[in-house]
C-alpha cells in the first residue's frame, strides 16, 4: 500500500514508517518539526539525541535498501496538504501529527490555544483535502483513551447503546476528558465521524493508551534509527518518569494517592495495531473506533512494578507521593473494552517483559544525560495554585 504518515518525525511516526517500509509498503512522511521547537521552548529534550529526519531517512535507505519520501509541511497549511496528497496518492493516511501533551495544553491560554488550533485545524484540513482530492483513502487517526475520562461504567469502543424513555440508539460514547489536549482529541473525533457520515470517507479512530518502550525491531538495527524517549514533566509519560527516577535512585513521584487507572500499550503493539487497521480498512462511509491498549495499571501500582523490576538490576528505589497537580479522580472504576484489535489478531507484549530487558537497561546506559530539573511537575490544573515556573526554566 501507499502509506502517508503524518507526524513522521515523532516518537511513534518514525518507528511506524520503518515498520511499514520493512513490510513492503511505500511510505511517505509529513512533519513540520514543531515538536522539536516545543521541546526547545519547554526544556523537555529527549534522553537520547534524535537524529534529524533526513539523516534517519538516509540511514534507513542505507540499511534496508528502501526509500522513504518526506515533506516538511504544516498540516495547518491547507494548500500544502493538498499538494502532498496529489504527490503521494496514499491508500492510507496514518495521522499522528498533533500536540500530544496534556501538561503542555494546561500551561496557559497560549498553549491551550496552540494545542487546540494545531490539532483541530490540522485534522479539519485533512478531512476537507480528503473529501475533495482522495475520498477513497482510509484515514487511521490516533486518538487517546483519555478522551473518555474515568466514567463509572465500562468504556465501550467509541459508541454506547442507550435506552432512554423507551427508545434506544447507538450514540458516541460520552466523553469527560481531563485537559485541553484531551478535549482537542474529542473535537477531532466528532469532526472525523461527521466527515464519514456526510461525505462517505472511511476512518478508524485508534483511542490509544499511554505508550511505553524505547526501541522496536527497526530502531535496534542502528543508533541512527532511534526514536525519542521523553521523561520530562511536559512530554514524558508517567512510566518513563518512574523509570528514570528509579535509575537515578530518586523517589518515584506518584501524583496524589495513585489510584488513577490508565490503559497502557507497548510501542511494538502500537505499530502492529496500526498495521492491523491498515490491512483491515473501515468501509467507505464508516467511522470506526478501536480502544488501543493492552494492560491497565493504577499509577501507584505502576510505581511498585518499576521499583520491583529495578531490584532485579540491583537498583534500590522508593516511592513518594506529591500533591496532585492535575484535576482527576484518584480512586475510581475503570474497565475499558479492547476487543476490536484483539479480534483482528493483536498479540500483546507485556510491560513486565519490557521494563527490565529494555527500558531500565537502556536508560541506565544514558544516566549522564538525564536532566534532573526536568522531571518534577511544573504545570498545574488548578486556578488557585501558583503560576507555572516552566517558561522561566525553558
Ligand atoms: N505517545 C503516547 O503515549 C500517545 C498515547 C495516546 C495517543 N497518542 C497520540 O499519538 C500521536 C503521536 O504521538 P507521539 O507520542 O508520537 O507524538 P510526537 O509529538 O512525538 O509526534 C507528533 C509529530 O507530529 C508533528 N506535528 C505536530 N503538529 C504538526 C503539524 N501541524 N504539521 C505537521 N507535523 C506536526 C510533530 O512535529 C511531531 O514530530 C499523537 O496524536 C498523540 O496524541 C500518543
Amino acid at each position: 500500500m501507499r502509506v502517508l504518515i503524518l507526524g513522521g518525525d515523532g516518537y511513534l511516526g518514525w518507528p511506524t514508517a520503518m515498520y511499514l517500509s520493512r513490510r513492503g509498503h511505500a511510505v511517505a512522511l509529513l512533519d513540520n518539526f514543531v515538536k522539536r521547537r516545543w521541546e526547545a521552548e519547554t526544556g523537555g529534550r529527549p534522553l537520547i539525541d534524535v537524529p534529524k529526519l533526513p539523516d534517519r531517512v538516509r540511514a534507513w535507505s542505507r540499511i534496508s535498501g528502501r526509500d522513504i519520501a518526506h515533506y516538511d509541511v504544516d498540516l495547518c497549511d491547507y494548500a500544502s496538504v493538498v499538494r502532498v496528497l496529489a504527490d503521494t496518492a496514499p491508500d492510507v493516511i496514518v495521522h499522528y501529527a498533533e500536540q500530544p501533551s496534556a501538561p503542555f495544553s494546561m500551561i496557559d491560554v497560549h498553549h491551550a490555544a496552540a494545542t487546540q488550533s494545531n490539532n483541530v485545524i490540522g485534522t479539519l484540513n485533512l478531512l476537507w483535502a480528503l473529501r475533495d482530492h482522495r475520498p477513497s483513502t482510509h484515514l487511521v487517526k490516533l486518538g487517546t483513551m483519555g478522551q473518555y475520562g474515568t466514567p463509572n461504567i465500562d468504556i465501550e469502543e467509541g459508541f454506547l447503546e442507550i435506552r432512554h424513555n423507551n427508545r434506544t440508539d447507538r450514540l458516541p460514547f460520552p466523553c469527560q476528558p481531563g485537559s485541553f489536549y484531551h478535549l482537542s482529541k474529542v473535537h477531532d473525533s466528532h469532526n472525523v465521524r461527521f466527515a464519514c457520515a456526510a461525505w462517505g470517507l472511511a476512518a478508524t479512530d485508534l483511542n490509544q493508551g499511554v505508550v511505553y518502550g524505547i526501541e522496536t525491531d527497526e530502531t535496534k538495527l542502528d543508533p541512527a534509527l532511534s526514536t525519542s524517549f521523553h521523561y520530562d514533566a511536559v512530554f514524558g509519560t508517567v512510566l518513563n518518569r518512574f523509570c528514570v527516577q528509579a535509575i537515578l535512585g530518586t523517589p518515584l513521584t506518584v501524583y496524589g494517592r495513585g489510584g488513577q487507572k490508565r490503559g497502557f500499550i507497548n510501542i511494538r503493539d502500537t505499530l502492529r495495531c496500526v498495521e492491523l487497521a491498515l490491512l483491515n480498512p473501515a468501509p467507505a462511509g464508516e467511522y470506526r473506533v478501536f480502544n488501543q491498549f493492552t494492560e491497565v495499571f493504577g499509577v501507584a501500582e505502576l510505581a511498585e512494578t518499576v521499583v520491583h523490576s529495578a531490584t532485579r538490576l540491583d537498583i534500590r528505589s522508593r516511592i513518594d507521593h506529591l500533591p496532585n497537580p492535575r484535576v482527576e479522580r484518584e480512586d475510581h472504576y475503570y474497565n475499558p473494552v479492547g476487543s476490536g484489535l484483539t479480534a483482528l489478531g493483536l498479540e500483546p507484549h507485556l510491560l513486565s517483559q519490557e521494563l527490565v530487558g529494555s527500558m531500565l537497561r537502556n536508560i541506565g546506559a544514558h544516566t549522564d544525560s538525564i536532566d534532573r530539573a526536568a522531571i518534577l511537575p511544573v504545570t498545574n490544573w488548578r486556578r488557585e495554585l501558583p503560576a507555572t515556573p516552566l517558561l522561566a526554566r525553558g
